[in-house]
């Protein structure tokens, strides 16, 4: 695998490499970024990484200074994951002046995760489209535990008619149903086996809602208040659809996801569900007809 920290070398090396699929990354590699490059080689003759932990994706009271930064392991990762090529800028190669340009998102940049941390997408779209103008790929993969991330990503390429193909890669999961994600590693023991409990609850709201519950409010107001009487502080429990993210309106026959997001310990997990299309309005309201079962508390 070949190692570029400099802008005009990686520009070189992509050079006459065919079809570039690109998988942009912050480092601290786990199960869930390896699948992509797995997937990425699929979708074209070269696969390129990338590894930046981007400053300015992250609010003053975020994990900036401590997001771990383990270089010499996740080269060994993609390494053997057959990555071609690693592009690993330091901040003054990506951002050698201020960055005054900005990709603003629209509307949803301050919805859900975006109204808990406000700039985050502004700062992500805007290192994803400077990395999309240094990688030059055909295809770029982002994983669907970031939800909103791949929606905002997606729209911008399309709405900038960058020539990407933007592909969603499946969330890779814990045995125990834990979404893997490089900041897992900063819970406790005692935190890491609470931590699958997200997934459980968001998977019972998706059956209530496959089964037709249509009482979206109680169903996220009884998820994020069991969270938090075992030990979370919870940002967001949202019933949303799947195209745009926005509320669904009853009887929300469309495809949609359930997203949230709260903190354990240390930790901010994010997770999500998809719920496949379904009809809500000839069967009764679920409240009526199923208990939902307890999960035992801590
Ligand atoms: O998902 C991430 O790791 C980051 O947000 C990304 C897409 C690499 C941009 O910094």
């Amino acid at each position: 695998m070949q190692i570029h920290s400099s802008i005009p070398e990686l520009r070189n090396a992509v050079k006459q490499r065919g079809r570039i699929a690109f998988v942009p990354t912050m480092g601290n590699l786990h199960a869930g970024h390896l699948a992509l490059m797995r997937e990425a080689r699929a979708h074209g003759d070269t696969v390129v990484a990338s590894i930046f932990v981007n400053r300015l994706q992250f609010g003053p009271n975020d994990d900036f200074d401590r997001y771990p930064r383990t270089f010499q392991a996740d080269c060994a990762q993609l390494e053997a994951a057959g990555v071609d090529l690693l592009f690993a800028p330091s901040e003054t190669e990506l951002y050698p002046e201020p960055q005054e340009y900005h990709v603003d998102p629209p509307g949803i940049q301050h919805q859900l995760d975006g109204a808990f941390r406000p700039g985050h997408f502004r700062g992500v779209a805007t290192v994803v489209l400077k990395l999309f103008n240094i990688v030059q790929p055909q295809v770029a993969l982002f994983g669907k535990k970031d939800y909103q991330q791949l929606m905002v990503l997606r729209n911008m390429t399309r709405q900038m008619a960058l020539p990407i193909e933007v592909i969603g890669g499946e969330t890779v999961r814990a045995e125990d149903g834990l979404a893997l994600s490089s900041r897992n590693g900063y819970l406790s023991a005692g935190e890491r086996a609470e931590a699958p409990r997200l997934h459980r609850l968001l998977l019972r709201i998706s059956a209530a809602v496959a089964s037709g519950e249509r009482d979206f409010a109680r169903l996220e107001r009884g998820t994020a208040e069991e969270l938090d009487r075992n030990g979370w502080k919870t940002d967001y429990v949202a019933v949303r659809r799947q195209s745009d993210l926005q509320v669904p309106q009853v009887p929300a026959e469309e495809a949609l996801v359930v997203l949230a997001a709260s903190r354990l310990g240390g930790a901010r997990l994010i997770d999500n569900v998809e719920i496949p299309v379904t009809s809500g309005v000839d069967r009764p309201p679920l409240a009526a007809t199923i208990r939902f079962p307890k999960l035992p508390n801590r």
